[in-house]
């Protein structure tokens, strides 16, 4: 029989799970309601579930005495009891209790692994790390996100590709000009341009060398101890009052073949045009951005997996090529960090 040896180097399986100590959103804050949820994320099966007061909690979806599903279980506050023997365990990761075997050497042990919790801008967002953390940093969003005088809605999508693919995505900006030119916003403009790489405090913008405000011109990549882009398209008359039309993005992998994508659609409107943006959105522009949006992900989910080992680059892929090298130098400094290099 012949046997086929597959060596995966580190940097790539560390990489196709995402990286660690980051930030990511997992989900909408409505799918974790009044009973314990699993998600997958990031090579972890997780356990999310709301206390009494609405608090969010997130413990790695495996009892720490015999791997049941905790999510299974039943909520207790900041507890979970694991369903199959009755094992309790906080939200910090400890075992508060073993009915079964009460004063056992379990009890009272950190045994269960633990992910940091926020909630905000609709979604739910995890710290992915393997080892407990006692204080994580604090991520920051764009102001598009943070600033009252921006409105949003959060688009969430699973998309059947490596998340990467889904990145890279964002970072190319000239697809827009192609594959969404029959879109209500992105027709015009000219269908050729030369990019330039700009740098920023928190990462750099990749854009069209001479337009802007045309059509989908630049993308930003930002590292605010959470990987996000951001991107505006303008709008034309028929989208209503307020300026351009942003989009903060992030791409969270769920498994190799399977990730979770966070729009969240950003308009710089106040009072009664925000009310007008709003009920526009809701009522027309909604469906026009998930058939463009759908245009994407039926891209993506038809590209083989290993598409990107047998590329032929231009100038329009160097934000991509860029970005690809940076996740990768990250990825080498999280395992020179962690002695496994
Ligand atoms: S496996 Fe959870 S209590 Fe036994
Ligand atoms: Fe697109």
């Amino acid at each position: 029989m012949h046997v086929q040896t597959i060596s995966i180097n580190p940097v790539d399986r560390l990489l196709s799970k995402g990286l660690q100590n980051l930030w990511y959103p997992v989900c909408p804050s409505d799918f974790v309601q009044d009973k314990p949820v699993s998600l997958r994320r990031f090579g972890y099966k997780i356990a999310l579930w709301r206390d009494a007061a609405g608090q969010v909690h997130a413990l790695e979806d495996h009892c720490p005495h015999r791997g049941a599903p905790l999510s299974q279980g039943v909520i207790l506050g900041d507890r979970l009891a694991c369903p199959y023997h009755g094992v309790e365990v906080r939200c910090d990761g400890t075992v508060t209790k073993v009915p079964g075997s009460p004063g056992c050497k379990l009890e009272g042990a950190r045994a269960a692994l633990d992910f940091h919790v926020h909630e905000a801008h609709g979604a739910i967002f995890l710290f992915n790390s393997d080892t407990h953390v006692d204080a994580p940093p604090a991520f920051r969003m764009p102001e598009e996100l943070t600033s009252p005088e921006y409105s949003n809605f959060l688009c969430y999508a699973e998309w059947r590709t490596d998340y990467r693919y889904a990145i890279d995505n964002v970072m190319d900006p000239m697809h827009g000009t192609f594959l969404h030119k029959q879109s209500h916003s992105m027709a015009d403009g000219d269908s050729k341009a030369t990019f330039q790489v700009r740098e920023t405090d928190l990462g750099f913008v990749f854009e069209k060398a001479g337009q802007r405000g045309v059509n989908f011109d630049w993308t930003e990549w930002g590292e605010t101890d959470m990987h996000w882009m951001r991107l505006e398209i303008p709008y034309p008359k028929t989208g209503g009052p307020g300026g351009n039309f942003a989009i903060i993005a992030c791409v969270t992998p769920i498994s190799p073949e399977l990730c979770a994508v966070f729009f969240w659609r950003c308009r710089r409107v106040q009072g009664w045009m925000r009310d007008t943006w709003r009920f526009l959105y809701r009522n027309r522009l909604e469906a026009r951005h998930w058939t463009v949006l759908e245009q994407d992900r039926v891209m993506m989910e038809q590209m083989e997996l290993d598409a990107n080992e047998r590329e032929n680059l231009y100038q329009h892929d160097i934000g991509l090529v860029r970005l690809r090298r940076r996740l990768r130098r990250l990825a080498e400094e999280q395992l020179e960090g962690s002695g496994a290099a």
